[in-house]
């Protein structure tokens, strides 16, 4: 039930927004006295200084504390401009008085006045219709009844507004209009003279650059008409200033979408929208910034190790790389002989990089690399067959090597290959380090020159 009422309301909505429009316009109050005076015949306008509403029933200006001396409220007016009497007493043709009146009419509110018609002595009247000439749709006239045998018929003149007026006819002419008045039957008229009060009197003069307003406009029947970029009752907001900008300042570009297309343009300022996760939110000038739109690492932005501004990740301390994904600690990186990655490689983001001939967590083996071999030689010489430069100081020096022995340099991948200074034997070898030392395997089996 109540979704039909709704559907049918979406359906009506159309219709209705014309009404609602009109409404609208009805709730602000005019802002010119004009304006004021032609919206209804109820309203008048007043031009005491400092008021904010100017247009109101003449009750609720007056409750605003407004003077009749500031009160402007023209009912219209009617003058009888030609009201000559018969001279004949009797008179043979039909005489009608006055002849010529001229009236200024207030929109939606009516003039009248009587008007005297002495028929022709032998006239016997059984029938009287009143013709008038043709004049603007808004112009309103009624003639009231006879009231007695000689004639007296009230005339009333009204005109329901002024746009219609400017609408229909050209907008040039905007009155006086002349329309006569004739008995139907008869060469006789009255001619009506009809102005119709579109503009306030207060309205033809401006005090330019008043102090009122401000120095920044005019001063019309008490309110002011601002000079661009100023707005406000006495025109003292610069649209211009950095406090009041038009949309163009919610824009990034020329043709960039008004705050990015997250957020209202308000006053010149983007009002971000809101996000359903109240952790999220845009900001920046134009809302081109969120806090949520950076890297993710490990399903956590920024990697759980920094926070996201503007979609750039700010790293902790200690932490790098555009996702924050880098540690700059270095613990993991040291070898036990105190180097980083045993000078074989590079520290980065915690782990080692090792340069080419290097590999291992700590870079720590280099099989095929001589430098390496040639490091632990003399120990590994004195080490493992007891012979050397530093067989008498093996003990002292060379315990830090592991040890290990296999029988044929063949059981050794990539092995180092030196030269005994004693037998002129080869001995073959490899190293490797790790965190936990360095592990030396060597083949028992030397190769040793030929005897001749
Ligand atoms: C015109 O003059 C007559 C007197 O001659 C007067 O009675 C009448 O009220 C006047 N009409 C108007 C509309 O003022
Ligand atoms: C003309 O005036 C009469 C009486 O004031 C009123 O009843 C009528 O509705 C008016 N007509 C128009 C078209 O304004």
């Amino acid at each position: 039930m109540a979704l039909k009422a709704l559907r049918l309301l979406l359906l009506l909505l159309p219709l209705l927004l014309p009404t609602w429009a009109e409404h609208e316009t009805f709730l602000k109050p005019p802002s010119n006295c004009n304006k004021c005076i032609q919206s209804n015949p109820q309203f008048a306008w007043c031009t005491a200084p400092g008021l904010k509403r100017r247009c109101h029933t003449v009750k609720g200006l007056r409750s605003a504390g407004c003077t009749t001396h500031y009160m402007y409220n023209p009912q219209g007016s009617v003058q009888v401009t030609r009201n000559e009497s018969s001279t004949q007493s009797t008179a043979e043709t039909l005489y009608l008085q006055p002849q010529e009146v001229t009236l200024h009419l207030r929109p939606g509110v009516s003039q009248s006045f009587p008007l005297s018609i002495t028929m022709p002595k032998d006239h016997t009247i059984t029938e009287l219709n009143m013709d008038t000439s043709p004049m603007p749709a808004a112009f309103n006239i009624t003639f009231s009844s006879i009231i007695n045998g000689n004639m007296l018929v009230e005339v009333k003149v009204g005109s329901a507004h002024c746009s219609t007026m400017i609408g229909d006819l050209n907008q040039n002419r905007r009155g006086p209009w002349s329309v006569n008045l004739a008995p139907r039957g008869f060469p006789q008229n009255v001619k009506l003279v009809i102005n119709v009060e579109c503009e306030c009197d207060c309205a033809r003069t401006r005090e330019e650059n008043s102090p009122a307003c401000s120095s920044h406009g005019a001063l019309v029947c008490g309110s002011c008409e601002c000079d661009p970029p100023y707005i406000g009752h006495q025109c003292h907001v610069d649209i211009e200033s950095s406090f009041y900008r038009d949309d163009n300042f919610c824009r990034s570009g020329p043709n960039a979408p008004l705050c990015s297309g997250r957020g209202a343009c308000v006053d010149g300022f983007c009002q971000c929208n809101s996000r359903e996760n109240p952790e999220e939110r845009y900001y920046g000038q134009f809302c081109q910034c969120s806090n949520f739109d950076c890297p993710y690492q490990n399903n956590r932005i920024c990697g759980g190790h920094g926070k996201c501004e503007c979609g750039r990740c700010i790293c902790d301390q200690d932490w790098t790389n555009e996702d924050c994904s880098c540690s700059m600690d270095t613990a993991l990186c040291m070898a036990p002989n105190q180097q980083l990655c045993n000078g074989g490689g590079l520290c980065m983001c915690g782990r080692c990089k090792c340069d080419t001939l290097y590999a291992g967590p700590l870079c720590e083996s280099c099989p095929t690399c001589l430098g390496s071999c040639q490091q632990h030689a003399k120990c590994v010489e004195c080490r493992a067959f007891g012979t050397g430069p530093k067989k008498d100081r093996c003990q002292d020096e060379c315990t830090y090597l592991i040890l290990t022995k296999v029988q044929s340099k063949d059981d050794i991948s990539a092995p180092c290959k030196m030269i005994s200074r004693e037998d002129s034997c080869y001995f073959y070898y490899s190293v490797s380090q790790s965190a936990s030392g360095t592990y030396v395997t060597v083949a028992d089996d030397k190769e040793c020159p030929r005897t001749l």
